[in-house]
């Protein structure tokens, strides 16, 4: 049986994260993501359930996996430690799909005491609704993928940009209204 390389502790990202209990080297293979097989369907009732659920609290926790285009991992079981690796921005590991079966693997060399995290790979689609916290350096804001943070930061500084010009285009037909 392969050496435990992690241990279970509160985050200050959220709730609880793994950390690593010795220096692991890149390309380590570290834990697999175990789960539900669900099919699509069951698997976007489950996420709307818990958006739901979200929307009330405040709180949404989503454990979903994509495995191929019939089938979704639902990891939200209790035998799962892995379903507590949080996302950043700067992840030190990745999820690999190996012919259906998901595994976390060190992306880099990470020292002890560091948290473990991969990049949960989130649409662009409601990032709103998916506020990040990592503090990383290079963080977006938001947990979106990797590939959509070029996308994001435009539309960002795009918002941005339109929240500046607005009190001017007021400014501009008090103007009017006066002459
Ligand atoms: C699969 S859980 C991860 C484990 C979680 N920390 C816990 O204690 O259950 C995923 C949830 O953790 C939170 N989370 C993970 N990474 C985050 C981050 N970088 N910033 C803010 N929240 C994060 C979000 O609420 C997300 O829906
Ligand atoms: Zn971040």
């Amino acid at each position: 049986m392969a050496k435990k390389l992690w241990k279970l502790k509160k985050s200050k990202i959220h709730g609880s994260g793994l950390y690593a209990t010795e220096d692991i080297p890149k390309g380590t293979r570290i834990i697999e993501y175990i789960g539900e097989k669900i099919r699509k369907k069951e698997s976007l009732r489950r996420c709307l359930e818990w958006e739901e659920k979200a929307r009330k609290s405040g709180e949404g926790l989503v454990y979903i996996f994509d495995l191929d285009k019939k089938w979704d991992l639902d990891g939200n079981v209790p035998d799962n430690p892995a379903k507590y690796i949080n996302h950043s921005c700067e992840e030190n590991c990745e999820a690999v799909n190996e012919e259906g079966r998901i595994f976390i693997y060190a992306k880099k060399s990470i020292s002890k005491g560091q948290e473990l995290y991969f990049d949960y790979g989130y649409s662009l689609e409601h990032f709103l609704d998916h506020p990040c916290r990592c503090g990383a350096e290079k963080c977006v804001g938001y947990i979106v993928a990797k590939s959509s943070r070029k996308k994001l930061k435009t539309i960002l500084r795009k918002k941005a940009q339109k929240k500046a010009e607005k009190p001017k285009a007021k400014k501009k037909s008090a103007k009017k209204a006066k002459a």
